[in-house]
């Protein structure tokens, strides 16, 4: 067996209970002078607050909405020079880490984010330290060199260092306010991260056993956190399935339930773990092979099968969409299409065009 490989981690990773309140030797760390936060609505009191214990806080946006649109990063990358800032901190879901991994990466560059997103003028090679701060246990964007940014209804997936955190602050007890549906949602996109990160062309060693471990922790901890969102033990089992869901895939990349995912988000509006849910357990089948078998087996399932059915059995107890008709009047064929040529669709292991996507969306119709 031949076997080759590149793995490289450069995120410093704290994790633990209480550890946000720590996040100002972070900043100190790294340098951090004078800092821009972004956090989620519900959070803007708490980072006002740890505005005043730091003293080191010049600008906050607590405006980013669910699929972030890059209106948000306008606004955080005008505070960034308007103040100054040498850092910025990202306290929030997957929406909120996005939106300031974007801006920093740009705001110390001429020109406006819409000509980065277009891809008119290069990322640069260095910015402004970012701190990433997950609320939810799903996206892995703490440790990721992702950021997904929506313009109007165009959602691009931007993959480059320049998104790269400096530092990840995983607390688990911030996600303990999370609802129930979004625990499942994004809890099941922690899960699809390592199954994808898995089985994609990209796979890798040590990010294989990350993975497993990721997919073990989920589907032990998904339920309990969705049924009691106060359960600390399976909140922190599930931050740590969320992170080693990230680095799972951050460098094998992401596969077929992530490529369908966008034209179910774009077109029928899905939360982003429920879209890429909404086949994972189709490709759990197309993709079963003798390595997901040994995944199974390690993680003490009996076969693919049994992983397939545990997680539509998490979506339906979690309320989530499993069919397309529950989505109104889906075009199967728009559908189709646009799964077969998203660029993801080339990480899966199993070839899929615009037929075989066909007929696996007409079995979930
Ligand atoms: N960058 C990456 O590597 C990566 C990976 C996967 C997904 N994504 C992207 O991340 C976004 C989804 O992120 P998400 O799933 O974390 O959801 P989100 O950030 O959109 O948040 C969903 C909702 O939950 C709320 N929320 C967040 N934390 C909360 C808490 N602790 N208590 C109560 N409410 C809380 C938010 O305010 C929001 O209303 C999508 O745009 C997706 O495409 C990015
Ligand atoms: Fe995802």
């Amino acid at each position: 067996m031949e076997l080759e490989f590149l793995y490289q981690q450069p995120v410093r990773i704290r994790f633990g209970a209480g550890t946000f309140s720590r996040i100002g030797e972070t900043m100190k760390e790294f340098g951090i002078t004078r800092c821009v936060a972004v956090c989620d609505p519900f959070l803007e009191a708490r980072v006002s607050a740890l505005s005043s214990e730091t003293g080191k806080i010049c600008g906050v946006f607590s405006g980013v909405e669910p699929n972030p649109q890059r209106s948000g990063v306008d606004v955080v990358v005008r505070l960034i020079r308007e103040n100054r800032a040498d850092g910025v901190i990202a306290v929030g879901g997957g929406s909120t880490m996005d939106t300031a991994k974007f801006a920093a990466a740009v705001a110390g560059e001429a020109g406006d984010a819409i000509e980065f997103f277009r891809g008119e003028r290069p990322f640069p090679q260095t910015h402004i330290p970012v701190i990433t701060v997950p609320t939810t246990a799903g996206t892995g964007s703490e440790v990721t060199q992702v950021s997904v940014i929506n313009n109007g209804s165009e959602k691009k997936t931007i993959n480059h260092p320049a998104f790269l955190p400096a530092a990840a602050i995983v607390d688990p007890e911030l996600t303990c306010s999370v609802p129930p549906r979004t625990t499942m949602n994004t809890g099941l996109d922690a899960m699809a991260h390592a199954l994808e990160g898995y089985w994609s062309r990209g796979h890798q060693p040590i990010c294989d056993l990350m993975a497993i471990e990721a997919v073990r922790l989920t589907l032990e901890n998904l339920e309990p956190a969705w049924r009691d969102g106060s359960d600390l033990v399976a909140r922190t089992n599930m931050s740590l399935a969320a992170l080693l869901g990230g680095l799972s895939f951050a460098l094998p990349k992401t596969a077929g339930s992530h490529a369908c995912s966008y034209p179910l988000s774009e077109d029928y509006h899905l939360p982003h773990g429920e879209a890429v849910a909404l086949t994972l357990d189709s490709f759990v089948r197309i993709n079963a092979d003798q390595r997901l078998e040994l995944l199974c087996r390690r993680i003490g399932l009996r076969d693919t099968e049994e992983l397939a059915s545990r997680i539509l059995e998490l979506k339906k107890l979690g309320g989530l969409r499993t069919r397309l008709s529950e989505l109104g009047t889906v075009d199967l064929n728009k559908l189709a299409h646009d799964a077969a040529v998203h660029p993801l669709m080339q990480n899966n292991p199993v070839r899929m065009d615009e037929a075989a996507l066909r007929r696996m969306f007409e079995a979930l119709a």
